[in-house]
């Protein structure tokens, strides 16, 4: 049947998603599938009324597109769709909420606050204890995010996370290494330790630089199977299925925190659950197959 690959869209991730769907686009055209690319929402539900799509292959990152608002959509057309549905989509896209539901389980994450709105920012990084991450709670690829070492800092990154929309996060900064864990199928695939050139692994470390580092297993031994059982059990209960990645950080004396799950993780060429795929003999084509075929009876 015919393939609509959602992509693109008018979140903060536009670019991004428009460089995970022409991925996928390819991909699935390669094996042989009826894929059509559309971007954005508005044109999917135009597309969904004249032309016959019988699944839709959901790469839009951020916004609606991620965040159960066009799952539950999708849901009440009764077409079949890729990733999480409403509940996981919704939760995951909000990073305070996601982290409440861990911490109910007694799964590590960093601790926390919510910025109120007009509340006092240096009573909350005291609080919490410098350095902090200051966040958009709903955004996505490190938009909006600041490292904050030092009082004067706080003021600016509070700043950029509000030009973003919904509620703010202040977190404490975990230093040690960042790591990710792929989930396909519901498994964890072997986790990914990134060392990002620069200090940190942010939007241009992401996407553009080339000499950002990924070594995959990111661990060894034990402290692999814990990684993938921590992330499993992360993805599990925030109500996620499918396929998804869940973003982790491992302190100095190796205690791992969650920092959040994602449930349209990015597709690019630089992207983390390709590469983790690839180690286990999921070349691209295959991956974007099996996430393809968890939409079929
Ligand atoms: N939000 C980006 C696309 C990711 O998680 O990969
Ligand atoms: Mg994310």
């Amino acid at each position: 049947g015919r393939v609509a690959v959602l992509m693109g869209g008018n979140s903060s991730e536009r670019e991004v998603s428009l460089d995970s769907g022409r991925n996928v686009l390819e991909a699935l055209r390669s094996r042989g599938v009826d894929a059509n690319g559309v971007d954005g929402i508005p044109n999917l539900l135009r597309e969904l009324n004249t032309k016959q799509f019988d699944r839709v292959f959901n790469i839009l990152h951020g916004g609606d597109g991620e965040n159960g608002v066009l799952q539950g959509l999708l849901q009440t057309m009764g077409v079949p769709y890729t990733g999480s549905g409403v509940l996981g989509s919704a939760l995951s896209m909000d990073k305070i909420r996601t982290k409440q539901v861990w911490l109910s389980l007694g799964l590590s994450t960093p601790r926390y606050l919510r910025l109120q709105p007009g509340g006092d920012v240096h009573v909350a990084a005291r609080e919490l204890g410098l350095p902090v991450i200051v966040k958009p709670s709903c955004e996505g690829s490190s938009v909006g995010v600041s490292r904050v070492f030092d009082d004067a800092g706080l003021d600016a990154a509070v700043e950029l996370a509000a030009r973003y929309p919904g509620e703010l996060l202040m977190e404490q900064l975990i230093e040690g290494d960042e790591l990710t864990v792929g989930i396909l199928g519901g498994v964890a695939l072997p986790s990914i330790r990134i060392v990002p050139a620069g200090e940190y692994y942010d939007y241009h470390a992401k996407y553009v630089a080339e000499d950002t580092q990924y070594l995959c297993p990111g661990l060894s031994g034990a402290d692999e199977d814990a990684i993938r059982a921590l992330a499993s059990a992360a993805f599990e209960s925030a109500g996620c299925s499918g396929w998804g990645r869940v973003d982790v950080m491992r302190d100095r004396a190796g205690k791992l925190y969650l920092l959040e799950a994602n449930t349209a993780p990015g597709m690019t060429s630089h992207s983390l659950v390709p590469k983790a795929a690839r180690q286990v003999g999921i070349e691209f084509d295959e991956l974007c197959w099996r996430i393809l075929e968890m939409t079929m009876p």
